[in-house]
C-alpha cells in the first residue's frame, strides 16, 4: 500500500459536507486538537490495543530516520480508552491530510463514559502500510522515542503528552506507561 493514504481516505467514505461523524482519537488526537469540533467525549472501543508500532516520516520523524507513533491492533478483550469528537465531515480533509502517512479511516463502534454508544470513524495503520516498524520490547520502543524528532516536534514528547492525556482522563494504558516508565530511567543513566 502506498504510503500517502490521503486519496485512499478521500474515496473510502463517501460522506456529505455538513453530516456529523463521530471521530475517535486514541494518539495524538487525544492531545493535539488542531481541527474544529462541536462535542468531544471521553470513550473506548473494544477489540483494539494502543502499540507504538507505527513509524513517522512526516511528524515525529524523518524518512531516513522514522518516529514511532501509535496505531490500533486488533486483540479480542482488549479494550482502548480515548477521546471522541463530533465533527462535521468537512473536516476529514484536514484530518486524512494530517494522518496520511499511513493510515486509513475505519469505521468503529465507540462506547461514551454512560455506557451509551455510537458509530463512528477511527484511524488505524495496518502491517501493510509502508511506515509499519512492527513489534519491539517496550525497553527498544523507548530507546527509539528519545532519539527521534520530525517536524512536528520531539517523539518523545508525543509519548509523554499522550501518557499525561490518558492520566487526565482517568484512563490505562499499561503499554504506554511503561514505555513512558523506561524513558524516565534510561534519562536517569
Ligand atoms: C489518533 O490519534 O487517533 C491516530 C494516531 C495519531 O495521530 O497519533
Amino acid at each position: 500500500m502506498s504510503m500517502n493514504t490521503f486519496d485512499e481516505n478521500q474515496r473510502r467514505h463517501r460522506l456529505r459536507d455538513d453530516e456529523r461523524v463521530w471521530l475517535f482519537g486514541y494518539g495524538s488526537l487525544i492531545y493535539l486538537v488542531d481541527f474544529p469540533y462541536l462535542e468531544s467525549r471521553a470513550a473506548s472501543i473494544r477489540g483494539w490495543s494502543r502499540r507504538f508500532w507505527q513509524g513517522s516520516h512526516d511528524h515525529r520523524g524523518t524518512e531516513t530516520h522514522p518516529g514511532r507513533v501509535v496505531t490500533l491492533i486488533e486483540e479480542a478483550e482488549a479494550v482502548c480508552g480515548g477521546l471522541a469528537y463530533l465533527v462535521e465531515a468537512a473536516v476529514f480533509r484536514q484530518l486524512d491530510e494530517r494522518e496520511k502517512n499511513g493510515y486509513l479511516r475505519v469505521s468503529t463502534e465507540m462506547t461514551f463514559d454512560d455506557g451509551s454508544t455510537a458509530t463512528g470513524l477511527t484511524y488505524i495503520a495496518t502491517p501493510d502500510n509502508e511506515a509499519w516498524l512492527g513489534e519491539a520490547s517496550e525497553r527498544q520502543i523507548a530507546r527509539h522515542i528519545r532519539e527521534a524528532a520530525g517536524p512536528s516536534g520531539s517523539n518523545r514528547d508525543y509519548l509523554m503528552e499522550l501518557a499525561e492525556a490518558l492520566r487526565e482522563l482517568g484512563q490505562q494504558d499499561a503499554h504506554v506507561f511503561a514505555i513512558e516508565s523506561h524513558i524516565l530511567e534510561l534519562d536517569r543513566g
